[in-house]
């Protein structure tokens, strides 16, 4: 167990008090606020609800969190040292003279700060070191460092300990990597907003449904290198040459594309991604894209959003041997296991979505689920008779083998293209008053569409419905 000495609780203090303690840390918390304990424990309760949602694997057991009366105490003991006051320098130089009154041998100060250089956070003689983070500090991994080689080391151990990626900075530069980018960004989208030229939504719009899904997983480089194809990284760069000098920016000190810069940034590509060929490089990020657009699609934002709305126009429905198709799906990447095969549980997941599409069918849709009633899941059983691959197209066909009172009991066949089934799906749902949470019988026309369906599908075959995985005698 170790300890963490948090000297300024606001945003990004809270932030890494969550980092730590999640991360099994006992934290001491300074910070003169009253309303820090609370701010604190908000931040800490969205934390546990995300960071540990990450892993496949459990988190070591909590610390303890302690707020302290003054900066002594809480740095008394403490292992590492994060300043998170105030962007103001004075206010540092000031909170950092308090701090070496209590540090531990061998503990220096890790400050938070958006954009001072270490020299100038130490120069009144404190072992102070950059270790800026990006908010929320509990789930964005980066953290630049920069300072002395010697404690940049020890503060790239102590982040890769609580899983995050320290970024040592070769050179003392102000607003370090990261917020460079950002100012420069930041700076394009202030004028074309004094310009007139794109709203703050346009421009949102702008990074969010675009670039900026490519960045959160390739980065600048890696993304030209795939845009360059098969022509290679060297002649793709070459043609940014004259763009440099054209009017397409307010950024206008640029630097000379010449052969050197041109080897040195081709140089690097290559020893970054040069062990993966462009086809792969681009399954990579397809399969990336995929996983993330799958997953903004949950609430709604931004690129998730474009997808939802344009699936409500994509045509469903359709017949297979006398019965509803009741879903079509590809198989995305992250429903893929380790043995490069679709995962059981997603096996589950089709059966829901199909549930779902029946439940449309007979007009137990979001309209009905909202007016108060719906169909709750009580059993179900899958049998996986065939293996099933990333990007194969999957039909589901559902047979209704029981529909009447309170019951429906579905039989879902999941047939690959050629027609093979590779799983049943066999599911009994209780109809349920969303208000009582209690069994009750549907409304009639509900009732009567899945009446007529069970009567339709009376004398279809259904093999492989009815057995059970079985049980002790
Ligand atoms: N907000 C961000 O996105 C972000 C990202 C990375 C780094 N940072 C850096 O983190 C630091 C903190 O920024 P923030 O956004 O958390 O600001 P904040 O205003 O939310 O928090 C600052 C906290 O410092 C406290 N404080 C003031 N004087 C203090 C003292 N003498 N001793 C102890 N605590 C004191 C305040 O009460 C406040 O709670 C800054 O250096 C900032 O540049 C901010």
């Amino acid at each position: 167990m170790s300890r963490a000495a948090i000297i300024g609780g606001g945003v990004i203090g809270g932030g890494w008090a969550a980092r730590f303690l999640l991360n099994g840390w006992d934290v001491a918390v300074f910070d003169p606020d009253p309303e820090a304990a609370r701010k604190i424990g908000e931040v800490l309760d969205n934390a546990r609800a995300s960071l540990p949602a990450i892993y496949d694997r459990p988190l070591p057991p909590e610390g303890s969190l302690s707020f302290c009366d003054s900066i002594a105490d809480a740095v008394t003991g403490a292992d590492w040292v994060q300043e998170s006051v105030s962007e103001r320098l004075e206010l540092k130089h000031r909170v950092y003279d308090e701090i070496a009154k209590s540090l531990s041998d061998g503990v220096f100060i890790a400050s938070s700060t958006s954009g001072f250089k270490a020299s100038d956070l130490a120069a009144k003689g404190a072992l102070v070191v950059v270790v800026h983070p990006f908010n929320p500090v509990y789930l964005l991994p980066l953290l630049e460092i920069s300072g002395a080689p010697g404690l940049c080391k020890k503060a790239a151990e102590v982040a890769t300990s609580i899983g995050m990626h320290p970024l040592i900075l070769k050179t003392e530069i102000d607003a370090f990597i990261g917020n460079r980018f950002q100012e420069a960004v930041w700076r394009e989208a202030l004028w074309m907003l004094k310009d007139g030229i794109a709203t703050t939504e346009e421009i949102d719009d702008a990074i969010r449904m675009g670039f900026g899904l490519r960045w959160a997983q390739m980065g600048l480089f890696e993304t030209y290198r795939i845009a360059g194809g098969e022509a290679g990284m060297k002649s793709y760069i070459e043609q940014f040459g004259p763009s440099l000098h054209w009017p397409w920016t307010k950024l206008t000190d640029v630097p000379d594309l010449d052969a050197a810069l041109i080897a040195r940034i081709s140089d690097q590509s290559d020893a970054q991604s040069g062990h993966l060929t462009i086809r792969e490089l681009e399954r990579l990020r397809d399969d990336n894209l995929v996983a993330i657009l799958r997953a903004l699609r949950h609430s709604g934002s931004g690129a998730g959003g474009v997808v939802t709305t344009h699936e409500t126009g994509l045509a469903t429905g359709g017949e297979i041997d006398g019965l509803p198709v009741t879903l079509r799906r590809v198989v995305p990447v992250t429903w893929t296991d380790y043995n490069g095969h679709m995962n059981e549980a997603a096996y589950l997941e089709l059966g829901t979505w199909a549930t779902d599409g029946l439940m449309q069918l007979i007009g137990a849709d979001a309209a009905y689920v909202a007016s108060g009633k719906s169909f709750f899941t009580v059993d179900t059983r899958i049998r996986y008779l065939d293996e099933v691959h990333r990007g194969e197209a999957l039909t589901v066909t559902t047979l209704v083998l029981e529909g009447a009172g309170k019951k429906m009991k579905l039989f879902h066949r999941v047939l690959k293209a050629d027609g093979t089934i590779c799983a049943t799906i066999e599911t009994l749902l209780l109809h349920t008053d969303l208000t009582t949470r209690r069994a009750c019988a549907p409304e009639a026309p509900v009732a009567g569409a899945l009446a007529h369906l069970a009567m339709a599908h009376a004398d279809f075959p259904a093999e492989g419905a009815g057995g059970s995985v079985g049980h002790r005698s």
